[in-house]
């Protein structure tokens, strides 16, 4: 899904950013606070978060990409903040992640937390999904499937806003970071037995289908 091509690029060192690259990304976007602080940042000396390396793989603001970039946009700031450092850990498997986190500092990851979580920006738009694919996807989401399946909304709340730190928001995130993230944690419970009440155990019980009506239902419901 990443080629090596952009890793080297990151590696090649997208930052320190120009205070121009983040003028730019405020006419398009009004994030005018978050850039102004990044541009003080910058003409102080200090390096700037670097909001345009993160919008290469997760799109203008953070709404995700169809390849697969997962929407950062508008999520709990602690669930983000706590990826980044799991990532910078390397306690959460993303090659590409954990190059990317490796050298933020902790005041860093806090401040892209921050302005993710404040950004709402329209839907990614790839091919619409079937209808057919996109009722079913509401049903499991809002209802479950018999008594295996909960509903994904008992957790990431009415409509996959997410609820605090812990349930990320999922609704306008792209199917295919839905598929390929759905498939990891299945991945993960084939090798151990998960703890009940985790989404690695949630993941066990569905089948191909199910997580592709979640993902194309997801992917065209606004957060
Ligand atoms: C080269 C592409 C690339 C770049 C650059 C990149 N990311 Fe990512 N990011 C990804 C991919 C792919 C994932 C999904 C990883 C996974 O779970 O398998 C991800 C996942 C994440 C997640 C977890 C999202 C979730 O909902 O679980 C966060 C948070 C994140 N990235 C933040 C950032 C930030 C902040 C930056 C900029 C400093 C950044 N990323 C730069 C590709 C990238
Ligand atoms: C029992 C509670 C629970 C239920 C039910 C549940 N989830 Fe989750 N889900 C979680 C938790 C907790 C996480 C965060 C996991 C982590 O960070 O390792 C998560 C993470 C996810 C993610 C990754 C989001 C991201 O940004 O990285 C996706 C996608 C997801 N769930 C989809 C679903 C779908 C689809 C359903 C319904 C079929 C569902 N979940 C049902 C608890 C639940």
């Amino acid at each position: 899904m990443i080629g090596s091509r952009s890793v080297n690029m990151l590696r090649a060192g997208l930052r320190p950013l120009s205070v121009a690259a983040l003028v730019g990304l405020a006419s398009t976007c009004h994030a005018q606070s978050a850039v102004a602080v990044n541009a003080q940042d910058t003409a102080g000396g200090t390096k700037a978060p670097s909001i345009a390396t993160c919008v290469a793989c997760h799109g203008a603001l953070g709404a995700g990409t169809v390849t697969g970039g997962p929407r950062l946009a508008g999520k709990d700031p602690d669930y983000l903040a706590h990826a980044l450092s799991m990532f910078k850990a390397g306690t959460r498997a993303s090659a590409v992640m954990q190059t990317v986190a490796h050298n933020l500092s902790d005041s860093e990851i806090r401040e892209l937390a921050t302005f993710f979580s404040k950004q709402n920006p329209p839907l990614v738009e790839g091919a619409p999904p079937q209808q057919s694919l996109v009722v079913a996807g509401k049903q499991l989401a809002e209802m479950g499937a018999g008594s295996g399946v909960p509903a994904c909304f008992s957790c990431h709340a009415a409509g996959g806003k997410g609820n605090g730190a812990r349930f990320p928001g999922i609704a306008g995130e792209p199917a295919a970071f839905v598929v390929a993230r759905l498939h990891e944690f299945q991945a993960r419970a084939k090798e151990k037995t998960p703890a009940p009440g985790t989404m690695t155990a949630v993941a066990a019980t569905l089948n191909d289908a199910q997580i592709e009506a979640a993902a194309a239902y997801l992917s065209v419901t606004r957060p």
